[in-house]
């Protein structure tokens, strides 16, 4: 059936916050497409899921190159619907990808050169049947090509109008400081850095949050569930439908050790007292600070999105709430 967005999608729940010093503003809430879209998955559900979060306001849709499994089969499946469901609304959205992990075999389809970023995002245009992308990434720093190659990469890409606008992911904070100065030299602004955050992984509150707000970037944290671990789903167990229990190589059930069980369990009950999900305060934290533009959540099904998305008609946090979370956090 021909799909027809809810007409109060920007005026029932979502908040937009402006990102970093640039013109644009992405939704608080955004939704990653790197697992359960991909050829493996069933496409109505994520059908489903992409309506309900733009029926919602959430304008931003994550991916990558390599998104799927197998590789590339988010960005062919989302091109798809794009198409049947959301061709109408293409300048409503904020699409963003990203190159910088192991795509294709030999030695131009990783990391950080001038010939994987541009030759992986003229696929990644051709997958998703987009003439461009509003966000290019390079997704993780490489170690051995110059940065002043990738940037002027991310440059030139800005300059051909196959994306609008360019950042970074995974950076520590002293080659974010680079990437963003080299950037401005060729100028163009570095948008965006996308970092690991959630309460169970907080390096980039040692300096990456300030160094950001100083140079005017905005900030996405990806995994701010921690991939699943900060809801009520491991509780009583691993379930066969989740993350873990499917045993993909990103959330090993190792990772729910007796102490991690005994915080979530401790941080579910805190959420209990507040009147929401584990879920929902484990994004409100996230969210608590100005310098974070957006969460970017993962959803395998759409009650998951219905959920999460009431963070943002949270309480606020007392200042005992949130010695009680450092506390349990330790
Ligand atoms: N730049 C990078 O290097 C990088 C790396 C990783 C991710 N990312 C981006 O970040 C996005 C999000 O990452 P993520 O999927 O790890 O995020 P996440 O939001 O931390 O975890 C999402 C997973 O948690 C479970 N879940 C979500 N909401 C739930 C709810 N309300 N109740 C119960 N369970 C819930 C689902 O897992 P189940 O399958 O168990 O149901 C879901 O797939 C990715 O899609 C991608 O766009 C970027």
């Amino acid at each position: 059936m021909t799909y027809l967005a809810n007409p109060e999608r920007y005026s029932s729940i979502m908040q937009y916050r402006r990102c970093g010093r640039s013109g644009l503003k992405l939704p608080a809430v955004s939704l990653g497409l790197w697992q359960n879209f991909g050829d493996v998955d069933v496409l109505e559900n994520f059908r489903a899921t992409l309506r309900l979060a733009f029926d919602h306001g959430v304008t931003h849709f994550d991916l990558a190159n390599n998104y799927g499994p197998p590789p590339g089969t988010a960005e062919t499946n989302f091109g798809r619907i794009l198409k049947e469901d959301f061709r109408a609304y293409r300048d409503e959205l904020i699409i963003s990808t990203k190159a910088g992990y192991t795509m294709w075999d030999g030695p131009y389809g990783d990391w950080g050169s001038k010939k994987y970023l541009v030759s992986s995002l003229d696929q990644s245009l051709r997958r998703m049947k987009l003439d461009y992308v509003d966000i290019f990434y390079h997704h993780r720093p490489d170690p051995e090509t110059p940065l002043e190659e990738t940037m002027a990469a991310l440059d030139l890409i800005v300059r051909q109008g196959k994306a609008l606008y360019v950042g970074i992911s995974n950076y520590q904070p002293a080659e974010a400081a680079q990437a963003i100065k080299l950037l401005g030299e060729l100028g163009t602004h570095c948008l965006i850095h996308q970092p690991k955050y959630s309460m169970f992984e907080r390096w980039v509150e040692d300096g990456l949050l300030d160094l950001l707000e100083a140079e005017g970037v905005g900030c996405i944290p990806f995994s701010p569930l921690a991939q699943g671990l900060l809801t009520d789903k491991y509780l009583h167990g691993i379930p066969a439908d989740s993350r873990a229990g499917r045993g993909g190589p990103s959330l090993k059930e190792d990772q729910l050790t007796p102490e991690r069980l005994t915080q979530i369990s401790r941080l579910h009950q805190l959420a209990q007292e507040r009147n929401q999900s584990l879920a929902q305060m484990a994004l409100a934290w996230v969210l608590k600070d100005p310098r974070v533009t957006s969460v970017l959540i993962g959803a395998s099904r759409p009650a998951q999105l219905q959920d999460s998305l009431q963070c943002l008609q949270s309480p606020e946090f007392s200042a005992e709430q949130l010695s009680t979370i450092e506390e349990i956090l330790g």
